[in-house]
Order: structure tokens, then sequence, then C-alpha cells
């Protein structure tokens, strides 16, 4: 068979992006335009702003991604979206562009869920094959996923409450670091001690997979009180540092318990908050003590982009999904 080329479109939250990924793995071109600076001011992503800025660049990030791939869109096989889970209004905006290119080359549509995404993201840069377990850890999600293969995966845990991402973010914002969080909290934790504060490792009583950070976010709110109250000054570097070490460890815990409990050999992470350097580091380390093989994309393959929609899209494509011109946004599209 010959080369098959995905140009894929993700706007499922606050980012515009477009690739064109060949064979699933080489990424030709990676566009991603971020709308970080629009929502800063207001501590978090405005939904209404996020569809509107879409729309202003989707475009050029198209035509971007086209132009640095160096291909002719005779050339392109296929055209694949991300058509849920994220923000209704922002994933409309991508549906609807990638719906008329195909519908313009007379090429099939492929509706990418945005979970096997960023699970297919590992697929680019490692040679890792199904079955794994994936940790999906992102600003919305955060999931253990059985992989068993590239079109088949089942949920096994989730959070009963916040996302990972989202604890990363709200504390970030308790201790003044601004949005997005995540990077900040990971900076800041490295000039802290980790042993300063005890923050509580909330414990699930329904599945020993699923998780549950409302209780550390509430924990390190009521602790900031307490000192404020008795007047002395927060040392933001330990907090982030007690935080950043009580969610990571709950993380590689279940992890490594589910895949031992499951005889998966091979483990990976996904998700914005997979960039984050202690887990990455504290998973690497109790996966090689657990006979555990453990992968990883790089940092920009673990927050949100099109390549790796492009990815999952060829294994759909390969399966033979096909999507209709009538696709739509689901905004709490299931696996
Ligand atoms: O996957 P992603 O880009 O978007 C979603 O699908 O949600 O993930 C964004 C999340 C944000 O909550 C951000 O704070 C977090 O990933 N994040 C990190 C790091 N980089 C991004 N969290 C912890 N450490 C990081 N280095
Ligand atoms: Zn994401």
């Amino acid at each position: 068979g010959g080369n098959i080329c995905i140009l894929a479109v993700e706007t499922s939250c606050d980012e515009t992006a477009a690739a064109v990924v060949k064979n699933g793995k080489t990424v030709l071109s990676n566009v991603i335009s971020s709308q970080i600076e629009l929502h800063t001011v207001y501590g978090g992503v405005v939904p209404e702003l996020a569809s509107r800025n879409h729309i202003e660049k989707i475009n050029y990030v198209i035509a971007q991604a086209l132009s640095d791939a160096d291909i002719k869109v005779s050339e392109i096989d296929a055209v694949a979206v991300t058509c849920g889970p994220g923000l209704v209004g922002a994933l409309l905006v991508g549906v609807a562009h990638a719906k008329a290119f195909a519908y313009a080359l007379k090429k099939p549509l492929i509706g990418v869920h945005h979970i096997e995404g960023h699970i297919a993201a590992n697929y680019i840069e490692h040679d890792i094959k199904p079955p794994f377990l994936c940790l999906v850890v992102s600003g919305g999600h955060t999931q253990l996923a059985a992989v068993k293969d590239y079109t088949d995966i089942e949920i096994i845990g989730k959070t009963c409450d916040d996302a990972a991402g989202e604890a990363f973010d709200k504390v970030a914002r308790s201790i003044g670091l601004g949005y997005p969080g995540g990077p900040k909290i990971d900076a800041e934790a490295k000039k802290g001690d980790p042993y300063a504060i005890v923050f509580p490792k909330a414990k699930v009583a329904k599945s020993e997979y699923d998780f549950s950070f409302s209780g550390v976010k509430s924990a390190v709110l009521n602790y900031l009180n307490s000192v404020n109250m008795r007047g002395k000054a927060v040392n933001t570097a330990d907090v982030a540092a007690s935080f950043q070490k009580s969610v990571v460890e709950v993380l590689v815990e279940h992890t490594v318990k589910a895949a031992h409990d499951y005889g998966f050999k091979q483990a990976a992470m996904a998700g914005g908050v997979a960039a984050n350097s202690l887990l990455r580091e504290t998973m690497k380390k109790t996966c090689d003590e657990n006979g555990i093989k453990l992968y990883y994309p790089s940092p920009v393959y673990c927050t949100d982009n099109a390549a790796m929609i492009g990815a999952a899209a060829y294994y759909d494509f390969l399966n033979g999904k096909r999507s209709g011109l009538d696709l739509n946004a689901f905004p709490a599209l299931k696996l």
C-alpha cells in the first residue's frame, strides 16, 4: 500500500491546531495557535471567547499546516477532526471546517475522539504497540485507559471530581501563579520542599483505579487560610512542591497497580499533565522497579495538538471508520 496522508484539525478547547501526518507517525506539519494570552486575564478558558478566536484563526492555521507540510491538497487522503469531548462551540468550528475541506477535496472525513488522540500521541515518537495501559491526564480528563488495540480502548479508572490538570490550575491560581497553572507549579515546585507540608492523598472507596483531587485542592485552600490567619507569609514553592508530590504519588500508584492487576507489561502517559517533570521522573522510576516499560510523548505532543488527532485517525482510517458530512460536535462524547 501507499502512504496515507491525513489533514487533522483540533479545536476542542483553547488551541486552534492543524497538522498533516503520514502513516500515523511522520508529522509533516504541526501548527498550534494558542489562546492562552486571551484567557489569562480571566484565570481560565472562557468558552465564548474560545469559539470566536477559533473562527478567526482556523483558516490561517490549516493553510499554514498545508504549506509547512509542502503537500498538494490532492495528496491528502482523509480529513480528520476532533468531534468531542470538549467545548461545544469550540469543537463546532473545527468540525465545520473539516467538513468543508473533506467535501471540497472529495476525501473521507473522520471524526476523532479527543482522548483517542491524546493516547495516539505516543505512536508518533515511539514504536509502542497495543496492548498497553495509558494514564490520560489533562485539564479536562483523568483516566486510566486499557488500550487493547489501536481502536479498542476501555476506561478502567477515572476521576470522581476534578481532573488532575484542573487541580493544578486551581491550586496555581490560589497561590497567585496564574493560568495555566500546571507548568507554573512544575517550575515553582523545583524551588520548594515537597515534604514541607503534608497534604492528604485522596483515596476513593468505590474503586482502587479511580481518582479524586477535590480533597487535596481543599486541603491546600485550608492551609493557605490558616497561614494567612496567623499572619504568616505563605511559602509558595513549598506549597507547590508538596501539592505536586501528593498528586503525582496517587497517579503513579494507581497506574502501576492497574498495570500489575491487568497484566500490562507496557504503560504510557498522555495529556497536558503528562508533561509534568516530577510525574515523568517518578513514573519512570516506579515502572522500572516493577518491570513495566514506560512511554510518554514530548511535551509538545502531550498538550493539545492536531498531530495526535492525525495519528489516531490513521488507525480509524485503516479500520474503515468514516464520518458523514452530517458529523456533529459532541461535548460529552464517550470512548
Ligand atoms: O491536554 P491539555 O493541553 O488540554 C486538555 O485536553 O485539557 O491539558 C492542559 C492541562 C492544563 O490543566 C495544564 O495546567 C496542564 O495540562 N499542564 C501541566 C503541565 N503542562 C500542562 N500540568 C502539570 N505540569 C505540567 N508541566
Ligand atoms: Zn486535551
